[in-house]
C-alpha cells in the first residue's frame, strides 16, 4: 500500500509542482502591475507632501549654495522613508538641479516639449528594478520644475520570489493530498472487489449479503449472483429430472463430478454386526433405517464406513487395522470398527445420545435426561471417531458423511484435523423448535459442532427451519434463509432438505416368493386361517413409534366392527432396541401387557388379534410379512422419515395393500396417497383400519401405483446423489476460492 501510494503520489506532486512553476510568472506579472499602480499612487502622495516645502525652498531668496544644502537636507529627510530610493529635481529646461546620492544616472530629466508620463516607469537596473515617477512643482500656477521620485522595487522582487515559492509548495501539497485520497479510495474499492469476488466464490449472495462494500460492485455482483444461482437451479433441476437413479448413476457422479474423490461414512451403528452363537459366528443386519438407506449407497461408492464395533464377535473378524471388507457375499467396501469400553458406550450411546438427544428431538413426551458424565463420554467418543476419520483418510480433502445425533460434535472435530475435508452431516431424526432444544445444557456446543460441516441435511423443510431458528436464537451467527446458509466462524454451512429413501428395487425383493405364496406361508406360520385379514407393523421397540397407540386402534376397530373378531390379526414385529434404558424396558412391558389384554378380550381359539414378535427379523422375513399383509400401519408419534412405510410400498409389486401412515412422520410429506392419520386419535386410526380393510382392489392399486412410482423415483441413490452433487459444487467453489486467494496473495506480494 505504501509503495503503491508513493509511486502514485510522488509523480502527481511533481507534476502539480511543475504546473505551479509555470503558472508563477503569470502571477508575477499580475502582482507587478498591482505594485506599480500602488507605487504611482504613493509617488503622488509623496509629491504632494513635498510640494509646499520644496516650492518654498526653491523660491526663497537664498544663495545658491545654501539653497542646495537646504534642498539636499530636505531630500535626505524624505529619504528616511525606507521605500524611497532617491529623489531629484529638474528645472523646466530639463536640467537636473538637485539630486540625492543614490539617484542612478539612468534616471534623467524630461526634455522640454516631451509630454509628461501619466504614470511612473519601471527601470530594470542590475541592482534591481526602480520605479520612477515625475511630479510637477508649482507655485501659484507657475511651474518651477519636476520632482523625480524613485522608489526601490527590490522588495517586490523578493515578495514575488516568495509568492512563487509558496505557490509551488501549495500546488505540491495539494497534489499530495489529492493523490493520497485517490489511493485510499482506490485501495478500499480494490479490497471491496476482492472481498466481493471471494464472497461469490464462497457461494454467498453478493447482492444480498452486506459483504461487498464496494458500491460500484453491487450491480455486477447481483448479476453474477443471479447467474450462478440460475445455473445451479438448472443443474439441480436437470439432475432431479434424471429419472433412473441407480447405483450406476451414483458411481458416475463419483467418477465425473467428484473425480474419484475419497468417501468416508461415519455412523454409530455398523451395517454388519458379527455375533457369536455358541460355536459359530453369525452376521446380522441391524434394524436401523439409517443402515437400510446407507448400505446400498456404500456398495455403490466403495470407500470406508467407520462405525462402533458393537457385535460380540466383531473383534474376531477384523484385520490388524480393525477393518473388514463387506458385504460378506461380495465385498465392495470396508468397515473400520472403533471399539468402545462399556463405560463409554453407557455414557455416549445409552446416556447422552439415547436418553438425552433422542427424547429431546422427538415430541413423544418422554423427558430427556442430561448427565454431565454422559456428556464427557459423548465428547470423548466424538474425538475418538475424529481420530479414526483422520487415520482412515488417504487424502487431505476426503468427503466425509457424518450420520446422525450420535456425532453432533464430529463435524467441527474433523474440520480441525482435516480443514480441507468436505463434511456432510445428516441428522436422521427430527430437529425440534428452539424452546424445546434450548433445555439441553450443552446446546451451544452441539450447534457449534454441527456448524463445522460444509453441508447439513435434514429430511424435511420444517426441520431445516427449526434448525435455522435455533441457531438464530442461541448463536451469534449469520443465518441467510435465502441461500440456506449459516456463517459461523470459518467455512459457511449450507442447510438443505434431503428426504431419505430406500434402494430401488430393494435387494430383499428379488429373493421373495410371489405374493400369494407369501400370504399363504405367513398365515400358516402364524397358525391363522388362509382367509384371515392381516395387518403388519414393523419397528424397533421404541416409544416414538406409537406401538401402543396402534394397538389401541386395533382394539377400537374390534369394538366398533366386531365382524373382524377372529378374522383380523395384527402382527407386530418389534426388534428389541436400547434395552438397557429404563424407558425402553418399561415400554417392552407395556406393549406385552397391552397385547395380552387385547388378546384376552378379543382372541378366539383360531385368531389372536395381536401377534407380537419381539425379536430381530432379517430383511427377507420382513419383506415376506409386507407381502402377506393387507394393511401396514405406521403410527409413529414423531419420526424423521420412517422407511418402513417406503419398504412396504416397495415390497408390493402386486400393487395391493393399504398403507396407514402417521402425519408426524417425514414420509407423510411424500406419500400422500396413504391413509394419513393422527396416532393420538384412536377413533380416526380405527376408522382408517376399517377403511383399509374395506378398500376395493382398484383403489388399492391406484394409490399403490402412485406411491410406488414416487419411491422408485425418489430412491436412496437420489438422496445420496443430491448430497454428493452438492458436495461437488462446494468443492468446486472452494477450489475457485483457493485460486482467487492465491491471486490475491500475488497482488499483496507485489504491493509489499
Ligand atoms: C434411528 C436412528 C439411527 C439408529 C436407528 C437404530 O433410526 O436415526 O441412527 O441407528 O434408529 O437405533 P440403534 O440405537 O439401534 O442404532
Amino acid at each position: 500500500m505504501m509503495r503503491l501510494s508513493l509511486r502514485f503520489i510522488v509523480p502527481l506532486a511533481l507534476a502539480l509542482g511543475a504546473i505551479a512553476y509555470s503558472v508563477a510568472p503569470l502571477v508575477d506579472e499580475l502582482t507587478l502591475k498591482w505594485f506599480v499602480r500602488d507605487l504611482d499612487i504613493r509617488a503622488k502622495l509623496v509629491a504632494s507632501a513635498a510640494q509646499e516645502p520644496l516650492a518654498e525652498l526653491l523660491t526663497d531668496k537664498l544663495r545658491d549654495k545654501v539653497r542646495l544644502q537646504r534642498v539636499q537636507a530636505f531630500f535626505n529627510r524624505m529619504l528616511q522613508d525606507e521605500r524611497l530610493f532617491a529623489l531629484g529635481f529638474c528645472d523646466d529646461a530639463g536640467a537636473l538641479l538637485y539630486k540625492t546620492q543614490a539617484l542612478p544616472g539612468a534616471v534623467t530629466c524630461r526634455a522640454p516639449g516631451v509630454p509628461a508620463e501619466e504614470s511612473g516607469t519601471v527601470l530594470k537596473l542590475p541592482g534591481g528594478p526602480l520605479h520612477v515617477a515625475a511630479s510637477p512643482v508649482m507655485v501659484d500656477s507657475e511651474r518651477l520644475g519636476e520632482l523625480l521620485i524613485v522608489h526601490d522595487m527590490s522588495f517586490i522582487e523578493r515578495r514575488s520570489a516568495d509568492t512563487k515559492k509558496y505557490i509551488v509548495y501549495l500546488f505540491a501539497a495539494l497534489g499530495a493530498v489529492i493523490a493520497l485520497i485517490t489511493v485510499v479510495i482506490a485501495e478500499l474499492s480494490f479490497r471491496g472487489w476482492i472481498a466481493g469476488i471471494k464472497a461469490l466464490i464462497h457461494g454467498q449472495s453478493l447482492a444480498l449479503s452486506p459483504e461487498p462494500k464496494a458500491r460500484e460492485l453491487r450491480p455486477i455482483a447481483r448479476d453474477l449472483d443471479a447467474l450462478v444461482r440460475d445455473l445451479e437451479t438448472e443443474r439441480r433441476m436437470r439432475d432431479e429430472a434424471q429419472i433412473s437413479w441407480t447405483p450406476e448413476a451414483l458411481r458416475s457422479i463419483l467418477r465425473e463430478d467428484l473425480k474419484g474423490d475419497e468417501v468416508l461414512i461415519v455412523s454409530n451403528r455398523e451395517p454388519y454386526v458379527h455375533v457369536r452363537r455358541s460355536d459359530r459366528i453369525e452376521t446380522q443386519r441391524p434394524a436401523s433405517g439409517l443402515v437400510t438407506a446407507l448400505e446400498p449407497v456404500m456398495r455403490a461408492c466403495s470407500g470406508t464406513w467407520i462405525a462402533h464395533g458393537s457385535g460380540s464377535a466383531d473383534r474376531d473378524t477384523v484385520d490388524t487395522n480393525d477393518r473388514i471388507r463387506v458385504p460378506p457375499e461380495k465385498p465392495a467396501y470396508q468397515i473400520r470398527r472403533v471399539w468402545l469400553s462399556n463405560e463409554e458406550e453407557a455414557g455416549y450411546y445409552y446416556g447422552f445420545a439415547n436418553e438425552g438427544l433422542w427424547p429431546l428431538c422427538h415430541i413423544a413426551h418422554t423427558r430427556p435426561v442430561f448427565r454431565a458424565s454422559d456428556w464427557e463420554h459423548y465428547q470423548a467418543v466424538n474425538r475418538r471417531f475424529a481420530q479414526a476419520v483422520e487415520q482412515e483418510s488417504r487424502t487431505e480433502d476426503p468427503i466425509v458423511l457424518v450420520q446422525d445425533y450420535h456425532f453432533a460434535l464430529l463435524p467441527r472435530l474433523i474440520r480441525d484435523r482435516l480443514p480441507r475435508a468436505t463434511i456432510i452431516a445428516f441428522w436422521h431424526i427430527p430437529w425440534p423448535n428452539p424452546e424445546a432444544f434450548g433445555v439441553c445444557p450443552w446446546r451451544n456446543q452441539i450447534l457449534d459442532g454441527l456448524l463445522g460441516s460444509s453441508i447439513l441435511g435434514f429430511h424435511t423443510q420444517i426441520h431445516c427451519n427449526n434448525f435455522f431458528d435455533t441457531v438464530d436464537r442461541y448463536l451469534e451467527a449469520r443465518v441467510d434463509r435465502e441461500t440456506y446458509t449459516i456463517s459461523y466462524g470459518g467455512e459457511p454451512t449450507e442447510v438443505h432438505r434431503y428426504p431419505i429413501s430406500i434402494e430401488w428395487p430393494p435387494a430383499a425383493l428379488a429373493r421373495q416368493r410371489p405374493v400369494a405364496e407369501c400370504r399363504e406361508r405367513i398365515r400358516r406360520e402364524l397358525g391363522l386361517a388362509p382367509e384371515t385379514r392381516l395387518g403388519i407393523g414393523v419397528d424397533r421397540l421404541d416409544y416414538t413409534k406409537g406401538i401402543l397407540e396402534r394397538f389401541a386402534a386395533v382394539e377400537r376397530l374390534l369394538e366398533i366392527e366386531p365382524r373382524w373378531i377372529g378374522h383380523f390379526a395384527f402382527v407386530q414385529i418389534a426388534a428389541p432396541s436400547r434395552s438397557r434404558i429404563e424407558e425402553y424396558q418399561s415400554l417392552d412391558a407395556r406393549v406385552r401387557a397391552a397385547a395380552q389384554r387385547i388378546n384376552a378380550r378379543f382372541g378366539t381359539p383360531v385368531c389372536q388379534p395381536i401377534v407380537l414378535r419381539m425379536e430381530h427379523h432379517d430383511a427377507d422375513q420382513v419383506y415376506a410379512h409386507y407381502r402377506a399383509a393387507d394393511v401396514c400401519f405406521v403410527s409413529s408419534l414423531h419420526d424423521g422419515m420412517n422407511l418402513v412405510a417406503k419398504e412396504f410400498i416397495a415390497a408390493r409389486d402386486d400393487e395391493r395393500g393399504v398403507l396407514i401412515l402417521s402425519q408426524f412422520t417425514g414420509a407423510s410429506r411424500e406419500l400422500v396417497e396413504a391413509l394419513i392419520v393422527n396416532p393420538y386419535d384412536t377413533e380416526e386410526c380405527a376408522a382408517a383400519l376399517r377403511l383399509a380393510l374395506a378398500m376395493p382392489p382398484d383403489e388399492q392399486r391406484d394409490r399403490m401405483r402412485r406411491m410406488r412410482s414416487l419411491v422408485q423415483e425418489f430412491n436412496v441413490y437420489r438422496w445420496a446423489g443430491r448430497m454428493l452433487l452438492d458436495a461437488a459444487r462446494v468443492r468446486q467453489r472452494r477450489r475457485l476460492a483457493g485460486a482467487t486467494r492465491r491471486a490475491a496473495q500475488v497482488v499483496d506480494l507485489r504491493r509489499v
